[in-house]
């Protein structure tokens, strides 16, 4: 028998859902994944009209999108992921936690259209192009004009979707926040925003 006593559920703390992943993933934890109490708070105002379709942008090994689609099943949780080896491990986690209600998508944001998304959650992804010290890895071209491209580029998706349409930031320089987005609510650290088209 499983003695269920001896770690917790993987989506209650953030340590039994590193415990999901390799320890050189887990090492990435505390900087590059949200912390699952932002990860509800967050999903709980993107799903709060049910059946929706959430997109993470940049999702990393899946953690919003699964933690998400655990605690608010009507929604399908979405995630796109330009790294093969996270996009690989968000799969496998997927299916080790048996969450149906969650997908992953491996390639660049550009290539997936946002169109077909209804609410979106955005740790800021691009950042990685302006910090020099903390990076995932060497693998991709880092630079400031890619920051400034990806920023825009999802300020005009933004931009064209219909009112009611909300978006969470955390941690964001709300570069890619068009001005026709009203903050609704926001943690007390002001680092995690929830936003409404108007
Ligand atoms: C700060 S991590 C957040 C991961 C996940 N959203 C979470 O909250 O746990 C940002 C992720 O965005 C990915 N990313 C950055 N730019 C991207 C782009 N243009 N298209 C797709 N993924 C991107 C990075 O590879 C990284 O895994």
């Amino acid at each position: 028998m499983e003695n269920t006593l001896m770690k917790p559920a993987w989506y209650l703390t953030d340590a039994s859902f590193d415990w999901l992943f390799p320890e050189r993933i887990q090492q990435m934890s505390k900087r590059h994944w949200t912390p699952v109490g932002i990860a509800k708070s967050a999903a709980a105002f993107l799903a709060s009209e049910g059946n929706g379709k959430i997109l993470d942008i940049g999702s990393g090994v899946g953690k919003f999108a699964l933690i998400g689609a655990h605690y608010y099943p009507g929604s399908i949780f979405y995630g796109v992921e330009q790294r093969s080896e996270l996009h690989h491990y968000a799969l496998a986690a997927k299916e080790y936690t048996k969450t149906i209600n969650s997908e992953f998508i491996n390639g660049n944001f550009t290539q997936v259209n946002l169109a077909d998304y209804d609410h979106f959650y955005f740790y800021n992804a691009f950042f990685e192009n302006l910090d020099t010290r903390n990076r995932i890895d060497q693998q991709i071209d880092y630079s400031t004009s890619l920051y400034q491209y990806y920023s825009r580029y999802l300020y005009r998706e933004l931009d064209n979707k219909p009112a009611g349409t909300r978006l969470v930031t955390f941690h964001s320089l709300e570069d890619e926040v068009p001005p026709g987005y009203r903050l609704i609510d926001a943690s007390e650290d002001f680092l995690l925003k929830m936003w409404m088209k108007k």
